[in-house]
């Protein structure tokens, strides 16, 4: 759970660690510059390819148009937007904080034929680089959860959509089954760093993520800072018994 008091006494979490706010951006930053090579072939064998299930629901949900733009933020290596594209949805804007990721998602879509009607920028969520009302469209899969203050990310992100938008977010979240728990922390504080080590050279970033994950709000908590942040109609889906969970409201 994210403790707002903190926030407004200058500290916020990365991880279970505190820090000051001002050096979250810096530290995630630094996460996802060293896992980016590796970042993609990680999802896969992290969740034996369950991501890719997940974001196809998250696509489902967001019924792409070619009408319609989109905004994915923290779009990293463009998995979203190249599933958009393919699914015929118009124009994407990849925005995301680490150059790094967007190097390695350029050239990834530029190999597979698919980055005509996607543009790169590095940007951060709570600063976007876009006009009001832009896009009709904002999505962010697993980034909401490394940004410092997601209030303010959800603001953002509703303030570049044109009345009649809808946001999407897609996070890890509260599992439903009180049974998965003891297995979903032995998978994610032993077999994660695991992995991260063996694969990605990098033990603390998958530490980091394992514990990023017990720190975001709950389906709960998310929909009442959505509400918060302005938007309406605000509900969610749990994904694998709320191991994720895809989140969407509106901007009227
Ligand atoms: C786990 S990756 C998700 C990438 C992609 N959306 C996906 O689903 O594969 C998280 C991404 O969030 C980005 N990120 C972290 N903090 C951010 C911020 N404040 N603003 C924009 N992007 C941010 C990271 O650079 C990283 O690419």
């Amino acid at each position: 759970m994210i403790d707002d008091r903190k926030i407004h006494d200058g500290l916020t979490d990365f991880g279970f660690t505190e820090i000051p706010v001002g050096e979250k951006a810096t530290r995630v930053r630094g996460v996802f510059d060293s896992v980016a090579g590796s970042y993609d072939r990680m999802n896969d064998l992290m969740s034996l390819g369950v991501h890719r299930l997940w974001k196809d629901a998250f696509l489902d949900w967001a019924v792409p148009r070619a009408s319609q733009r989109l905004l994915d933020v923290a779009g990293g290596t463009g998995d979203i937007a190249q599933r958009w594209r393919r699914r015929g949805g118009g124009p994407v804007t990849v925005c995301d904080i680490n150059a790094e990721m967007i190097a390695v998602g350029r050239d990834r879509l530029q190999r597979a034929g698919g980055d005509a009607g996607v543009d790169w920028v590095v940007g951060d969520a709570e600063r976007l680089p876009l006009a009001d009302g832009s896009v009709e469209r904002v999505t962010i899969a697993f980034g909401l959860r490394n940004v410092t203050r997601i209030d303010l990310a959800l603001a953002e992100m509703r303030r570049v959509l044109r009345p009649g938008g809808r946001f999407l977010c897609l996070e890890f979240s509260k599992p439903t089954q009180p049974w998965l728990d003891p297995v979903y922390d032995a998978y994610s504080f032993k077999v994660l760093p695991w992995l991260g080590r063996v694969v990605a050279k990098d033990e603390a970033a998958y530490q980091y993520l394992a514990e990023s994950i017990r720190r975001f709000p709950d389906q709960q908590d998310l929909a009442e800072r959505m509400r918060r942040a302005g938007f309406e109609k605000v509900a969610w889906r749990n994904l694998s018994a709320g191991i994720a969970a895809i989140h969407s409201g509106w901007r009227f």
